[in-house]
């Protein structure tokens, strides 16, 4: 007899996204001539930078040819990419982080999940409450937590409120935790952290010889120019952190896949028996064992986004999905919907009207009006009464929603 995970049973039944799919799919079958706009799952839709395309187009060519062909390449990544990275992401910033501190990836989502690898079964784990549902589940199919209760949280997880009550600004733990989720700007609430308030989370790490696990896959969606974009742009972080980026949503990448994480030479753990042990080793370890590296043509388009060009084609797509956040949020705004978010950030988080339960607002949204978003609960039991609209979509079509909303 094969023993499965019993730990997956105690997930809820699907993820977020494929139970929305799911719903959405049952409804459009029973309405067929429904023009259904979908702003839930923040999946890009605009074409790739011409610049990338060329890159990848040029890459192409050379795996054509015998004397430029390329077969395995480094499983941590090709040097172009990792410098152009350590050059343009941080150092310009002020931020210190080698190249051979950067682990290019196929996303951020494996990452932030596969990060549970090289670290024990008996830490204190920390998120926020709405959270990206990703750190929860895989730290379940770990089995890190017991079941989960009535309102869908699990005993083992420490849960962080971040709600309109206090500005949805994380508390800091009066105990001490072990490993720390921290995802800015944030998914779902589209809100940002201050340096005040990453300054203290670096502060408490270092204090409690914990580690943060950093999501910044929407910093390039940050327009205030005090919002740090990276932690390490927080003095001492480089001992307590590790930083998940992603090409998806700065570049168009969902679908082409390439990101990175960076763990700096100076972050440790401890040994089972108390001696100090460097992560990076481990995770270089870990990538080199279970992970073949990104393809090369994919990785000369991600580092045409640092050219010039590329650069100015990536602003413009972000200012593009950054103006549809605008739009959102100041149309549903002058209906009289509480709006947050939206400004550092391709999400709006809203309060659902009458304080209505996120996934009955949700069926209302679909069967009324054709308009899907997510239900806040969906990320966190602090989510229910809110809901999330991205702003991932065409120009018209976040127009047709506003008025759609108007018209409810
Ligand atoms: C989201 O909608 O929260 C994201 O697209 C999910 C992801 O990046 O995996």
């Amino acid at each position: 007899m094969t023993r499965v995970n019993d730990n997956y049973l105690k997930l809820k039944a699907g993820y977020l996204f494929p139970e929305i799919g799911r719903r959405v799919a049952a409804f459009c079958k029973a309405n067929p001539d429904a023009k259904v706009i979908r702003l839930g799952i923040g999946d890009v839709t605009e074409p790739l930078p011409a610049a990338v395309l060329k890159a990848m187009h040029d890459a192409v060519d050379e795996m054509s040819a015998r004397q430029t062909f390329r077969g395995y390449g480094p499983e941590q990544g090709y040097d172009f990419l990792r410098e152009a990275i350590a050059e343009h992401d941080f150092r310009s910033r002020g931020a210190q982080v080698d190249a051979d501190e950067i682990f290019i990836s196929a996303g951020s989502k494996c990452d932030s999940g596969n990060i549970l690898d090289i670290f024990g079964s008996d830490n204190s784990i920390a998120v926020t409450d709405p959270v990206y549902p990703v750190y929860v589940d895989t730290n379940v199919m770990a089995g890190h937590t017991g079941q989960p209760d009535d309102s869908g949280r699990y005993p083992g997880l420490h849960y962080i409120p971040v709600t309109a009550e206090n500005d949805f600004v994380p508390a800091i733990p009066k105990d001490k935790v072990d490993l720390i989720y921290l995802c800015y700007p944030n998914n779902p609430t589209g809100t940002v952290a201050s340096r005040e308030t990453l300054s203290a989370w670096v502060e408490y790490a270092r204090r409690n010889d914990s580690i943060i696990l950093f999501d910044a896959a929407y910093e390039a969606y940050i327009t205030d120019p005090q919002i740090p974009h990276s932690i390490y742009e927080i003095p001492g972080a480089r001992e307590v952190a590790i930083e998940f980026r992603s090409f998806s949503k700065t570049a168009g990448f969902t679908g082409t896949r390439c990101a990175f994480t960076v763990v700096p030479k100076e972050l440790s753990g401890t040994t089972a028996s108390g001696q100090r042990q460097a992560i990076h080793p481990l995770w270089n370890r870990r990538q080199t064992t279970k992970f073949n590296g990104v393809s090369y043509i994919v990785q000369r388009g991600a580092a045409a986004v640092y050219s010039v060009d590329g650069q100015k084609q990536v602003r413009q797509l972000i200012d593009f999905y950054l103006t549809n956040a605008r739009r959102l949020r100041e149309g549903l705004g002058k209906l009289g919907l509480q709006i947050y978010g939206g400004v550092n950030a391709p999400y709006v988080w809203l309060k659902t009207p009458n304080k209505t339960p996120s996934w009955d607002f949700f069926d209302q949204l679909l069967q009324r009006a054709h308009l899907v978003g997510t239900p806040g609960s969906g990320f966190g039991a602090a989510g229910e009464g809110y809901f999330r609209l991205s702003a991932f979509n065409s120009r018209d079509n976040v127009e047709e929603a506003v008025e759609r909303f108007r018209r409810l």
